[in-house]
């Protein structure tokens, strides 16, 4: 990859650039409450965007795709917004820097990548973060907050990109660190990292190449069914609600609100039992929690599909310690917290039942955590 984008940017642009990476992620625990005020438990991993750019002295940006095999140019003002989905990525991020008081000149960059798309491993924040972390370090001697590198890439997501997400996944492009997991409130926005190396099993993903078409933003309409909650309760966000609130008011609200708020609320208390568990080295109990989100993912807050379930039945009748859907949810990826000695018998199992099933293997991707965004030279 390193190679193709320094050969395609001399190709193109007849000098070099400067390289940059951000990482795609994973996240532990803590599904769907980034949004509600809630904690995450996220790791960058070693799938990265990587991108070679250079100021071109012009009022404008020229980009090539070396995946999409694509070029776009566009100008740095609100109207020249690109049509093409991946390029609007960059253009809101240059323009969120523009609206924050920072400075964008034109440039040249190209880019590729190898995290998996629809996987739900956060290839458009990966994206994102590279290019803001890029321009920070360009254009604004690295005086952008990295805190706000990462609301650069939300806001980019919520202006140009009609999802109304919340800030995990640029958080953990950007801050993170090798061997590391970071628990993140997102109320305070304080983080700690937790080293993890869960001695005796591994963490992997097994992707249904899955991805369900996303028809009338079902995203943003969980986020709205939340927000609806937490206005009738007279609180910010669900970060401050318990079950006794939201049963208080059940009659209320509708059925389906109900639970979407409860799921949020259960969820909040399996991040912090979580965190508990691991500092124990209680690795029994961080998995019966991920089946429990994994359950909470699929009956209640509706976001998994048959080909997740079926994944997550399978881990369960393996013996496989913990298991569940992660990230936003309507396709992508379990994430499996499995015993080393169990871990053959466990991939061969899912292979050869899911392929039976669906016709095609599952991907498997064993998780290596690793550093955030960063400059390579
Ligand atoms: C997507 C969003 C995140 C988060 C997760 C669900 O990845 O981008 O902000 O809400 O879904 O936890």
């Amino acid at each position: 990859m390193d190679s193709k984008i320094r050969a395609e940017f001399k190709n193109r642009f007849g000098a070099e650039g400067v390289r940059y990476a951000s990482s795609g992620r994973i996240n532990l625990i803590g599904e769907h409450t980034d949004y509600n005020g809630g904690f995450v438990f996220p790791g960058a991993i070693d799938k990265v965007i990587e991108a070679e750019i250079k100021p071109n002295g012009l009022d404008k940006v020229r980009v090539y795709s070396v995946d999409i095999d694509e070029y776009v140019e566009f100008g740095l003002n609100e109207e020249d917004a690109p049509a093409q989905q991946w390029a609007r990525y960059i253009f809101g991020v240059c323009r969120e820097i523009i609206k924050r008081g920072g400075k964008v000149e034109g440039f040249d960059a190209v880019f590729a990548g190898n995290i998996p798309l629809g996987a739900g491993l956060s290839s458009s924040a990966a994206l994102e973060s590279c290019f803001a972390f890029a321009l920070n370090d360009m254009f604004n001697d690295n005086k952008i907050d990295k805190f706000e590198l990462a609301r650069i890439g939300q806001s980019t997501e919520h202006n140009y990109c009609g999802v109304n997400c919340g800030i995990m996944d640029q958080f953990a492009s950007i801050f993170g660190k090798k061997g590391n997991l970071m628990r993140l409130d997102c109320r305070s926005s304080e983080f700690e990292y937790f080293p993890f190396d869960p001695v005796g099993y591994k963490l992997v993903l097994l992707d249904s190449v899955v991805k369900h078409e996303l028809v009338d933003s079902p995203y943003n309409k969980r986020r709205e069914s939340c927000e609806r909650v937490a206005a009738k309760l007279g609180i910010e966000t669900l970060r401050d609600a318990n079950m006794e609130m939201l049963d208080s008011i059940k009659d209320e609200i509708s059925a389906e609100d109900y639970s979407r708020a409860k799921f949020v609320i259960g969820e909040k208390e399996r991040v912090l039992d979580v965190c508990d568990a691991l500092m124990r080295g209680d690795y029994e109990t961080v998995g019966k929690r991920m089946y429990e989100t994994h359950h909470g993912l699929s009956a209640d807050y509706e976001v998994s599909c048959e080909e997740l379930d079926f994944l997550n039945d399978i881990a369960k009748e393996c013996g496989v310690t913990g298991s569940r859907i992660m990230g936003g949810g309507f396709g992508g990826c379990t994430i499996n917290l499995v015993k080393d000695e169990l871990y053959d018998k466990f991939i061969a199992t899912a292979r050869e039942k899911f392929a039976a099933k669906y016709g095609h293997e599952p991907r498997v991707y064993d998780v290596v955590i690793s550093d955030g965004a960063h400059r390579i030279g």
